[in-house]
């Protein structure tokens, strides 16, 4: 059995999706012993910090009309995750709209406080037209929707850094404001950015810590990274990628692909349907029609975030190479879904993540060899 190694400086760093909202994370009526409520969500947050994952990121919904029936609120089931753990960091997902970024910036600075140093956000755009309309928040085009979500994170930044904050945009306006106390964590609590269009790229390049972006292949990514990492570094940012992907791992690749076929072949037709009509509001809707789900098939999308894309679905060796392609693209981040939660991240713990540790320090070792070499 392979022996877990210390992981490197730059070892890549693990999330899972916390099933904060029902129905788990595919679109089929496969049984999954996946619970959405909060024991099981703590059970599984103790779990995951346990098997060496690093952050636990919630979802936001305030309603669904493709599935995802019941949803808890993303701050609140937080908090609640974070009072059950002692090292894992939990991220809240916020949309700008609902949430003003003067209600953000005390709420998580005192959560930050009661919990450690351990909450961060993940700022979403929106991509759910049905739901704005119901919720009676004023529905911006898609462009509008990331200048808006910008602002509200150089908001964000100011508060939790400066005192007498002020700050003239187009959505928020701040004048003389001194937040006290400040956040924990210095210089500010992280703070992630899911979506993947020309204009969350360039959030991504200007603003946010963490770029997320949904399942993909390596080459795909690589495209992506290349474009926002060119960008950040002409804006002097430093900004770190997570991926999605939906893993499938099992002793053998045929018992995985097996798992995979069955998910499929149980596919809730209806609501994937629903689900593609939706999010033809993200990337699709923007200028250059591009972005997370413009060109997803059926089967992607009963996966939410194309996470069957990525592929990280066969052997723990099989799922540990591809991990490592993904870090050599750039990724540093896997963020992670799984069919039954806790028994697969306990699985994952167990026999994926050593496997990705000693493939990181192997390469490593050859590349401290390749520096000691002569020319
Ligand atoms: C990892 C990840 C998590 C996301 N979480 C949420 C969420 O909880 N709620 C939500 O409304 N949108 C969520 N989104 C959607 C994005 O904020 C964005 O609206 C969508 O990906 C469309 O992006 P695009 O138009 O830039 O392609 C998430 C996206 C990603 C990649």
């Amino acid at each position: 059995m392979v022996q877990p190694l210390a992981p490197q400086r730059d070892a890549l760093k693990f999330a899972y999706w916390v099933p904060n909202v029902s129905g788990g994370l595919v679109v089929s009526t496969l049984p999954q012993r996946t619970d959405w409520g909060l024991a099981y969500n703590q059970q599984l947050a103790q779990t995951a910090e346990r098997a060496g994952f690093e952050y636990a990121l919630t979802q936001i919904r305030f309603t669904a009309g493709y599935g995802a029936e019941y949803q808890h609120e993303s701050v609140s089931f937080s908090q609640a995750l974070l009072h059950a753990t002692t090292r894992l960091k939990v991220l809240a997902a916020l949309l700008p709209g609902p949430w003003h970024p003067a209600v953000v910036a005390k709420q998580i600075a005192t959560i930050d406080h009661i919990s450690g140093g351990r909450i961060g956000i993940n700022v979403v755009s929106g991509w759910f037209k049905g739901e704005f309309t119901a919720i009676g928040e004023h529905w911006l085009e898609h462009d509008e929707r990331y200048r808006r979500s910008r602002e509200f994170i150089q908001a964000l930044k100011g508060i939790w850094t400066q005192d007498k904050f002020s700050f003239r945009g187009d959505f928020y306006r701040f004048t003389d404001y001194t937040l006290s106390p400040k956040p924990l964590q210095q210089p500010h609590p992280e703070i992630f950015q899911g979506g993947s269009s020309r204009a969350a790229r360039d959030n991504a390049a200007t603003v946010s810590d963490w770029y997320f972006t949904n399942g993909n292949t390596p080459e795909e990514l690589k495209r992506q990274i290349d474009d926002i990492q060119a960008k950040a570094q002409a804006n002097g940012h430093r900004v770190r990628i997570g991926v999605n992907a939906f893993v499938i791992a099992r002793d053998t690749e045929e018992e995985a692909q097996a798992v995979l076929a069955d998910i499929l072949k149980h596919a809730h037709v209806d609501a994937v349907k629903a689900f593609g009509e939706a999010v033809t509001q993200a990337g699709k809707a923007s200028p250059e029609g591009e972005g997370n789900w413009a060109r997803s098939t059926f089967e992607d999308l009963v996966q939410y975030n194309d996470g069957f894309r990525t592929n990280l679905i066969g052997t723990p060796r099989q799922i540990a190479e591809r991990i490592l392609a993904l870090k050599a693209v750039g990724v540093d981040l896997v963020l992670t879904g799984f069919l039954h939660f806790i028994e697969e991240v306990e699985y994952f713990g167990a026999k994926v993540l050593p496997l990705v540790r000693e493939l990181e320090a192997a390469q490593a070792a050859t590349a401290a060899v390749g520096i000691a070499q002569p020319a």
